[in-house]
């Protein structure tokens, strides 16, 4: 029997990894442990067969217990992104959490690029990277690109008001469905590739602000100008908007990342990993077409 344990098993990705893991990969639940700051989350899960347990980044000598008998762990970042280092210290406690506690294989969900990556938050990334290196634990590390459930926050409202803010100019993304991010990390955990890998799953286009806003109007069924702007009339606008400052700082930097081309990158890493073609973002935009106001 070889035990695998999924972090952060009450988030969105989460959640969908342990789906994933179950009815795509078959691996039987027995051998699948969902794990929490709060397992009370879970009691779904619990009745449906798995095992659950606590997990919390910020208690290390908690996470050993956590991670006792486990043979490949699946580290999700966490999304406390508000207080500058406190991610990349709950990330090393998960990582050396599972070094002392003896996991065979450790999976993590990263970022494209995260030594070039111009986004606020590509340090937590990078220096999680470098804790799984050195911490000699063979690894997987999957590099996921943005999700296409992003554009559901900012593009309804940019659809309603037909205008769309970005500094992103002319640079191209490729973005990845959240579904299928989790569809990959249950395909690392089931079937890690042999040895330590970095991995960077992209969908399987690479598109401009313009072509992004016309699968999104086509979608919703109404119309759609991008509205070229610089960094700082865009942190001026969002900053109006009453978004939090480090909310405004991390979304101008991924316009700015996007404008020099280190979002850009497709790979077939995905397709090797499970098998299967990523969906496209117009096909995405289109299982959305309420969220997006159609
Ligand atoms: N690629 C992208 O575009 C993109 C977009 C958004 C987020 N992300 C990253 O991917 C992660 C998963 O995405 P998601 O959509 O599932 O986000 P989500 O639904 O917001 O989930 C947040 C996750 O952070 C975990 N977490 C927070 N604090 C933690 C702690 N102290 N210890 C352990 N886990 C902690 C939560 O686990 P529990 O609640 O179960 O403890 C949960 O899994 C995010 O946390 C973020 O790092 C990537």
């Amino acid at each position: 029997m070889t035990k695998l344990l999924v972090t952060g098993a009450a988030g969105h990705l989460g959640r969908a990894v342990l789906r994933h893991l179950a009815e795509t990969s078959k691996v039987a639940s027995a051998d699948i442990i969902a794990a929490s700051r709060d397992p009370n989350k879970l009691t779904d899960l619990a009745a449906g067969g798995f095992e659950t347990r606590v997990a919390d980044f910020d208690d290390e000598a908690g996470l050993v217990k956590a991670f006792a008998g486990v043979d490949r762990v699946l580290i999700i970042s966490t999304d406390e992104l508000a207080t500058p280092g406190k991610r990349l210290s709950q990330h090393r406690n998960a990582v050396s959490a599972a070094a002392k506690a003896g996991v065979k294989h450790v999976i993590y969900t990263s970022m494209p690029n995260p030594d070039k990556s111009l986004v606020t938050f590509a340090p937590d990334h990078l220096g999680t990277e470098e804790a799984i290196k050195a911490s000699g634990v063979p690894y997987t590390i999957l590099r996921n690109s943005w999700y296409h459930d992003n554009y559901l926050m900012g593009m309804p409202h940019n659809l309603q008001v037909g205008k769309w803010y970005t500094s992103a100019g002319t640079g191209k993304i490729t973005t990845l469905s959240r579904d299928d991010c989790a569809r990959a990390a249950a395909a690392a955990l089931a079937n890690p590739p042999a040895g330590s890998t970095t991995l960077t799953l992209t969908g399987p286009e690479s598109l401009t602000a313009t072509e992004i806003a016309a699968r999104a109007s086509a979608a919703a069924g109404k119309p759609l100008e991008v509205v070229d702007v610089t960094d700082e009339q865009l942190t001026h606008g969002l900053t109006g908007a009453g978004l939090p400052p480090f909310v405004v700082n991390m979304l101008v930097s991924a316009d700015a990342n996007i404008r020099a081309g280190n979002f850009e990158q497709l790979t077939s890493d995905y397709e090797t990993l499970t098998g299967h073609k990523p969906q496209t973002l117009a096909a995405y935009f289109e299982t959305q077409k309420a969220a997006l106001g159609a």
